[in-house]
């Protein structure tokens, strides 16, 4: 596990944005797994300049969003897809018709998450998984649990989730207490993983994380087992880590 810790959010986004676009350049065709939350916005933002700057170019490009909430279709704002059209497909050279996020109007969950499985598999796998880290240790909408869920499944959120995550909506009450999110199976397959998280809030998580014991109760831990793990944290984030 290569862990790096950078002065500031900035530079955690543009050291993120570094890897993403070097694979983007190495391998045009390369399947991303691409995640939401506060945290990837900087580095979003880092990649939409190198697109427009020439640097890269996504048209070639795969996407896979590792989650979305349960219930709410493409175009409603808090959607994740509508979140991954807003910050980066909007304003990158990507095919739409490439990008994929679960489909939270599905009214049938097994078929939505069998289907959302087969995708990925006939893309060929994710080249990288971008994710980033709950404040309980979620990875994707992937909760602490008993056991670590293997394929795309659909969860129930926990509170602490849910109260998290109500700061985007008007009230509590419209966060939709369901989501779909690809397994901890379907993120160890990536062939490689880069982990971001930031801010003094996610200090004890991160070294819970990759510190602490490999457990479904904390389950970003399980990445301790992956073969090819990069996380890039702010000093914040990286504060309580002993390196
Ligand atoms: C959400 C998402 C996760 C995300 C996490 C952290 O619940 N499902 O994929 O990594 O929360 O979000 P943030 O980056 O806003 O702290």
């Amino acid at each position: 596990m290569n862990i790096i810790v950078t002065d500031d959010y900035e530079k955690m986004s543009r050291a993120a944005a570094d890897v993403i676009s070097t694979l983007v350049s190495e391998k045009p065709d390369c399947v991303l797994g691409l995640a939401t939350g506060s945290t990837p916005i900087g580095l979003y933002a880092e990649l939409v300049k190198d697109c427009a700057a020439g640097k890269i170019s996504f048209a070639d490009v795969d996407t896979y969003n590792l989650d979305e909430y349960r219930g709410l279709p493409g175009d409603h704002v808090q959607s994740y897809r509508y979140f991954m059209n807003d910050n980066l497909f909007d304003h990158v050279d990507i095919d739409k018709a490439r990008t994929h996020v679960p489909d939270g109007a599905c009214a049938d969950a097994e078929a939505a998450c069998t289907a959302y499985e087969e995708a990925i598999d006939a893309a060929g796998g994710v080249d990288l998984q971008l994710l980033g880290l709950g404040h309980n240790g979620h990875i994707g909408f992937n909760e602490p649990c008993e056991e670590f869920p293997k394929t795309t499944h659909c969860v129930q959120l926990t509170e602490s989730t849910i109260n998290a995550n109500s700061r985007l909506f008007d009230s509590i009450d419209e966060v939709p207490r369901e989501a779909y999110t690809m397994g901890i199976g379907t993120i160890m397959k990536a062939r490689e993983i880069l982990v971001v998280a930031n801010g003094e809030g996610k200090a004890d998580i991160v070294k819970r994380a990759f510190f602490g014991p490999v457990t479904p109760e904390v389950p970003a831990s399980v990445l301790q087992f992956h073969p090819n793990v990069t996380v890039i944290v702010d000093a914040e984030a990286g504060s309580k880590l002993d390196l």
